[in-house]
């Protein structure tokens, strides 16, 4: 049985498609509030859960009746979640999902919906979201002035028809685009952005415990022992290079569908990523690999090395050193189903 070539697969999606598939992926539909357990040493964890909960349950209600016979809807609200990495936002926004009582609603990622706007315009990207009540997307980020104007736009004209979101993200809304882009020039939209939003703060270490302390990649042995034990036909092993190149050819809201039906993706002789284009489509395709709940295993250098040094104090820092938790819980997860298995050849 031959396994599957992702650098053989050139994903098309609708934006249609793409809306019907807005919801949390493998790794977060059990996420929910009551398995959600606040650290007690982080106060804001209690209270995140507790206020997200209050809105997701006051989202469903609005929907009543009498609703309709008001003449303005009442505007949408919004919530911004902001902390470090690994802190459990992800987690908090798919139960606020889950929570809320309709159908009207969609989970996804900040990048997919700037695809959404641009591939449909903005006068449908708004016609096609103004039925849902509830937008959760996950990962706010600023990276330039285009995508700024664009999900400033985008929230005007959604939001005061009654949807409401919840976002997450790594940088406190006041300091959205700063480092990549001259945000003295876009003070008002970064504001008026910023507007929308209540701010909850949620304080903590990395839930995944590791972000310090960096696993290391597979050794050649371990690396075959974990490959063997994969379905062939739902598994794509490949060069880092190959998937590097082929990366650069997909966009990364097509990430979820180059991985569709994949298990596990091996990746072979991981080396450094001195290009930062080639660097932040690996750290994308990442990202996607995680949420999805997909296994990752990879052989080559230290993972301390994927990355130059300069990137960890640059713009992007935050997006490489969450790629490294990631990875490091992708690494683990490998190592401990090889460990199970085959205790010897580890
Ligand atoms: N308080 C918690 N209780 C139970 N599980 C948690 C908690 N916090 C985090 N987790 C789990 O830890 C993992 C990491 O959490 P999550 O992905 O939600 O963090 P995040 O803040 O979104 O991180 P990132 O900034 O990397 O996106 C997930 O598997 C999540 O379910
Ligand atoms: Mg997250």
């Amino acid at each position: 049985m031959t396994t599957v070539d992702l650098t053989q697969r050139f994903p098309t999606l609708t934006p249609h498609e793409m809306l019907a598939g807005f919801v949390p992926s493998r790794r977060f539909e059990e996420a929910r509030f009551d398995n959600y357990l606040p650290n007690p040493a982080f106060e804001s964890q209690a209270r995140a859960r507790e206020e997200l909960q209050n809105f997701a349950e006051a989202v469903g209600r609005t929907r009543g009746g009498f609703r309709l016979l008001r003449r303005a809807p009442s505007p949408g609200e919004g919530i911004y979640l902001d902390g470090g990495f690994g802190v459990g936002k992800t987690h908090l926004l798919a139960a606020t999902f889950f929570t809320v009582r309709s159908e009207q609603k969609a989970f996804l990622s900040f990048q997919e919906l700037l695809y959404v706007i641009g591939a449909l315009g903005m006068t449908e990207a708004v016609k096609a979201f103004t039925p849902f009540r509830f937008l959760a997307i996950d990962e706010f980020e600023l990276d330039d002035p285009g995508n700024t104007h664009m999900v400033n736009t985008f929230l005007s004209q959604l939001m005061p028809g009654g949807t409401s979101v919840v976002t997450t993200s790594n940088t406190e809304p006041g300091a959205l685009g700063q480092g990549r882009f001259n945000t003295h020039d876009f003070e008002r939209q970064i504001a008026a952005i910023a507007g929308r939003f209540r701010s909850l703060r949620v304080d903590g270490p990395d839930f995944r415990a590791r972000g310090a302390q960096v696993v290391a990649p597979l050794g050649e042995a371990e690396y075959r022992a974990w490959s063997g034990m994969q379905g062939q036909a739902r598994f794509a092993p490949l060069e880092h290079r190959a998937l590097n190149r082929h990366l650069l050819e997909v966009h990364p809201a097509r990430f979820r569908k180059l991985l569709s039906g994949v298990d596990a993706v091996g990746v072979l002789d991981a080396s450094g990523m001195p290009d930062q284009n080639v660097a932040l489509r690996f750290v994308h395709f990442i990202d996607k690999v995680y949420d999805l709940g997909v296994g990752l295993a990879l052989s080559g250098v230290p993972l301390g090395s994927l990355f130059p040094e300069t990137y960890r104090h640059g713009a992007y820092a935050k997006k490489y050193s969450r790629c490294l938790s990631r990875l490091s819980e992708l690494l683990s997860e490998a190592r401990s189903s090889v460990a199970v298995v085959t205790p010897s050849s580890v």
